[in-house]
């Protein structure tokens, strides 16, 4: 990008270069749940299908709103690609456990673009984050109650049915 350009920006560079790996995490979120939507539905869990399809669409929300930012800011979005999906889990349990990996992941990596924007005196950018610092929140609540659930519920006999139904007891 052209120095006078970034010149223009009401971001900081920093920020938006920032921004940019976060759209690419967030698209590889969505393709991720889409993928483990796949999964569960091959492998007859039709209510936590449908909690990833929602989960992977969530995520591509996300990117958006990083994506939308960037243009009222003056900045230029990157349109990512997205490569090294998993499409291989070992049971209902490795899904949700993978996904409380990536949330915790997506945590940290808002929590750093927060610190980085702190740090150069982007108020812009850290008021615009505060949103996503809460959704992590909840995301990663989610996630662990969801957990829980398939701890007290346990694996065995009719509990992987059991839990699956559960599972529609966190979509709104
Ligand atoms: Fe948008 Fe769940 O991270």
């Amino acid at each position: 990008m052209k120095d006078i350009a970034r010149q223009g920006m009401s971001i900081k560079v920093e920020s938006m270069d920032l921004l940019n790996s976060q759209i690419k995490m967030e698209a590889h979120a969505s393709a991720t749940y889409l993928a483990m939507a796949s999964w569960c539905d091959q492998n007859g869990f039709f209510t936590s299908a449908k909690f990833f399809r929602k989960q992977s669409e969530e995520e591509r929300e996300h990117m958006m709103k990083i994506f939308d930012f960037l243009i009222d800011a003056g900045g230029s979005p990157f349109s990512p690609e997205v490569t090294g999906i998993n499409h291989d889990y070992a049971s209902i349990v490795d899904v949700f456990e993978s996904t409380l990996d990536h949330e915790i992941a997506v945590t940290k990596s808002i929590h750093n673009i927060v610190m980085k924007a702190r740090e150069v005196g982007d108020i812009a950018t850290e008021r615009f984050l505060d949103w996503f610092v809460m959704e992590q929140v909840e995301e990663e609540n989610t996630i662990r109650d969801i957990l829980d659930m398939i701890s007290v519920t346990g694996t065995e006999g009719v509990g992987l049915q059991v839990i699956d139904d559960h599972v529609g007891n966190w979509m709104d």
